[in-house]
């Protein structure tokens, strides 16, 4: 974990600074699935609650990770990229990891050489503003290395569902008093500056959603984004408090609401198999997310998740 390093109020980071030269890129290829989650659980389980221990009691519903989830809360607003859930059931906990979809394999394959370098500037602004401890200073001259990463586990609920999930964080307040975890985290974000009401709208319609949606699943209070010209020059940086995100947005009009994204989500955990069977065929079943074949009571499900 690193520690948030605040800038000063004339920033010009140049984040094209170290790509060819000081750039270790972690291999995309290879499919991590759960690995390190499912690791993380077998080396914690005496943390962990009764659940865990090999026993057939449960009380997690859901194991996946935040950036899973965080691609369900935005579903109903994301119309260009679409995604593939694998779920699996074990013990009565279901297990949900990402397949890379057709769409997004051509597009790992085709991406510009201007777009592969586009991907290490979030990187390095990290570099700029994140020192190792309390006391030293980011060293922008070091060598960036995606493959270094600190991630954090979150036990929580979404209406019924209980969730277990990890999440990388970007660094922490320096300050010793600050809040524990995950009051402390700062979430860090590079976006192409402002320069238009056009590029505002699209930055609160688009960018704004991704960012809440991100933060808000583990508590992490700060996004702190560093807005860069053409050139990948970071010119300002700016706070967003993450509970404020919903009320900036506010004024545009038809744009997201995080009721509609959380109630999609906990929808999307809530579905119903329906089993068909009709006579000289095969035995079918589809898989519903509306409330139409949802039979279990309210006054059943609240009793037993208080
Ligand atoms: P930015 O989001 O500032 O562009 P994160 O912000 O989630 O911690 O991710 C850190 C950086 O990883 C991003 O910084 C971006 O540079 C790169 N990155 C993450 N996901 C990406 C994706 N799907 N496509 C391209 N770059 C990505
Ligand atoms: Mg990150
Ligand atoms: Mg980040």
């Amino acid at each position: 974990m690193r520690y948030y390093s605040e800038p000063d109020g004339n920033p010009h980071f140049d984040l094209k600074d170290g790509y060819k030269d000081r750039y270790i890129k972690r291999d995309e290829s290879v499919k991590e699935k759960l690995d390190h989650i499912l690791r993380w659980i077998l080396a914690n389980r005496s943390k962990l609650s009764s659940k865990w221990r090999p026993q057939p009691h449960h009380d997690v519903d859901f194991v996946t990770w935040r950036g899973h989830l965080t691609k369900l809360l935005t579903t109903p607003y994301e119309t260009r990229e679409g995604w593939l859930l694998a779920v699996t059931r074990f013990r009565n906990t279901l297990y949900i990891s990402e397949v890379e979809t057709e769409a997004a394999r051509r597009e790992l394959e085709n991406r510009t050489e201007r777009h592969q370098e586009m991907m290490y500037w979030g990187y390095k602004f990290e570099q700029y503003t994140c020192a190792d401890n309390v006391h030293s200073s980011p060293d922008p001259g070091g060598v960036v290395n995606t493959n270094e990463a600190f991630c954090t586990v979150v036990q929580t609920r979404l209406a019924d569902h209980r969730l277990l999930f990890s999440g990388e964080v970007d660094c922490r307040d320096k300050d010793p008093n600050a809040p524990g975890p995950p009051a402390c985290y700062v979430e860090l974000k590079t976006s192409a500056e402002i320069c238009t009401p056009k590029q505002r709208s699209n930055f609160h319609r688009f960018k704004l959603l991704k960012w809440w949606a991100q933060s808000f699943l583990p508590g992490v209070p700060r996004v702190i984004a560093g807005f860069r010209d053409h050139d990948g020059v970071v010119v300002t940086v700016e706070t967003f408090p993450t509970s404020k995100i919903s009320h900036l947005i506010k004024s545009e009009p038809n744009c997201w609401k995080p009721t509609v994204c959380m109630n999609f989500c906990s929808d999307f955990l809530t579905v119903v198999y329906l089993f068909s069977y009709e006579p000289h065929r095969d035995v079918t079943y589809s898989v519903h997310r509306d409330s139409q074949y949802s039979f279990l009571p309210h006054w059943y499900v609240r009793e037993l998740t208080s």
